[in-house]
């Protein structure tokens, strides 16, 4: 199995821009068979997870291209509206094309993707969002069968839980229903007003994005457009832990620092610098890290779960205890035992980890259980003493665009073998 072969003790230093983002480009690739036409994403990641996307969009009918992190998708000849059982349990944000599927076609035949490494992952919230909008959904053991007889009618929805993907699904069905849909308690992260402004230049009529109640007009028809992705704000943060730990200094381009604005105190707390200005953030590490007290992950504007594991690590040697609290989901420690293979000190009580900060991780042998998981373990490979061996890269492959790449640009002694 695929792994990186880490040294650590070498401080990183340098200057990144960072990728596009992957959670935001892969609902835009899903929103590109809702629309009608050509669309043009720049700055799309090249990951194992928006090769996939491309892949699911030809599979429709699409003609795609991917040249110099720019996808172009023509989905004039689209046609088919099914992604297979075993597409979707390779890749669960796939069920993001479901509501592009309604919006285009009426129909749509997709699988509950089912749990992983992170937890179950239900997708309750999706369908009963799609119901309201008069979307009929048979489930046949985890297939869905999905169709407006009637066509998609606006409604106001209240979503119980701010979920990204269920909201992500309403604004894409939403935008060429018919009437007024009214989303409560929406999701409110930088990839929703990057979806929402997206479908808008599109010829949507949506407002209220990046707040807690959007309201969508619906529209005939969607054509195509080209679009940036934007930065991607959670590899900016997993870069800066791994500068972080080897005390080093980093100069970053192509994020927008706001979205970063949950992270900056937490940072601080832990003797970390960052100063921003003319889109660049630079960021200092101190000698050594201090623990940063307790965080808690929520939804945005708050802290992100998906930083959770690389703020673990960085934390793993630094003077005095750290707390994370995960309420996002349920099973995104898994990392931790791999981390205290390294000599840190990590206890976990369900949703709680305390880290107990010692002197200097070790090198070690690690397997990754996950994406962020799996990036955690090479930020603190990246501060141990000695050598590290991570194995599961495909895991963070999904999420990172040459990730060894990008960290021997930065002074890293990494090896992929
Ligand atoms: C998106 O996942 C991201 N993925 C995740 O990033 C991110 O961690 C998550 O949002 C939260 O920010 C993509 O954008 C592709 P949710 P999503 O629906 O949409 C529960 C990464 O590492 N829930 O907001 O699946 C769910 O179980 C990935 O890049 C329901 O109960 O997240 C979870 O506990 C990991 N029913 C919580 O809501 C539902 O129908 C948040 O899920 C849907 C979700």
């Amino acid at each position: 199995m695929g792994g990186f072969t880490v040294e650590g003790g070498h401080r990183l230093e340098g200057c990144l821009t960072v990728q596009g983002s992957k959670n935001g480009a892969l609902p835009l690739l899903a929103a590109s068979v809702l629309v009608s036409g050509t669309t043009c994403l720049r700055n799309c990641p090249d990951l194992t997870d928006t090769r996939y996307a491309l892949l699911i969009l030809n599979g429709f009918g699409c003609k795609t291209s991917f040249h110099n992190n720019t996808a172009v998708i023509d989905s004039t000849a689209a046609d088919r509206f099914c992604i297979a059982d075993e597409t979707m349990r390779e890749m669960r944000s796939s069920i993001v094309f479901l509501g592009a599927l309604l919006g285009r076609f009426g129909r749509a035949e997709v699988s509950a993707p089912g749990g992983c490494e992170i937890g179950l992952r239900p997708i309750d919230l999706h369908i009963e969002s799609l119901r309201a909008l008069g979307c009929v959904i048979e489930e046949d053991g985890s297939r869905l069968r999905c169709s407006c007889p009637n066509g998609l009618r606006g409604a106001t929805v209240a979503l119980s839980f701010p979920s990204v993907g269920a909201t992500e699904n309403l604004l894409l069905a939403a935008s060429v229903a018919k009437g007024r849909t009214r989303i409560i308690n929406a999701a409110r992260e930088p990839e929703i007003v990057e979806l929402a402004g997206f479908l808008n230049r599109c010829g949507a009529r949506i407002s209220g994005a990046g707040e807690g109640i959007l309201e969508i007009e619906g529209v005939a028809s969607l054509t195509g457009c080209e679009a940036a992705v934007s930065g991607d704000r959670i590899a900016a943060v997993t870069y800066m832990t791994c500068c972080a730990v080897t005390g080093g200094r980093l100069t970053v381009r192509g994020v927008d620092y706001n979205s970063l604005m949950p992270l900056v105190a937490p940072f601080e707390k832990a003797g970390c610098r960052l100063e921003h200005e003319r889109g660049e953030i630079r960021f200092f590490a101190p000698q050594r890290l201090k623990g940063f007290g307790m965080v808690r992950t929520m939804p945005y504007p708050g802290f992100p779960t998906d930083s959770q594991a690389a703020f673990a690590a960085m934390l793993c040697a630094s003077d005095g205890t750290s707390m994370i609290v995960e309420n996002i989901f349920e099973s995104r420690f898994k990392y931790i035992a791999q981390l205290n293979k390294m000599g840190a000190d990590i206890r976990v009580e369900g949703r709680i980890a305390v880290i107990q900060g010692v002197e200097r991780l070790h090198g070690a042998a690690v397997e990754s259980p996950d994406l962020r998981g799996g990036s955690a373990l090479v930020t603190a490979a990246l501060g141990a003493q000695g050598v590290s061996r991570v194995t599961g890269v495909q895991y963070i492959d999904r999420g990172y665009e040459n990730f060894e790449g990008v960290l021997s640009s930065l002074g890293a002694v990494i090896e992929r073998k």
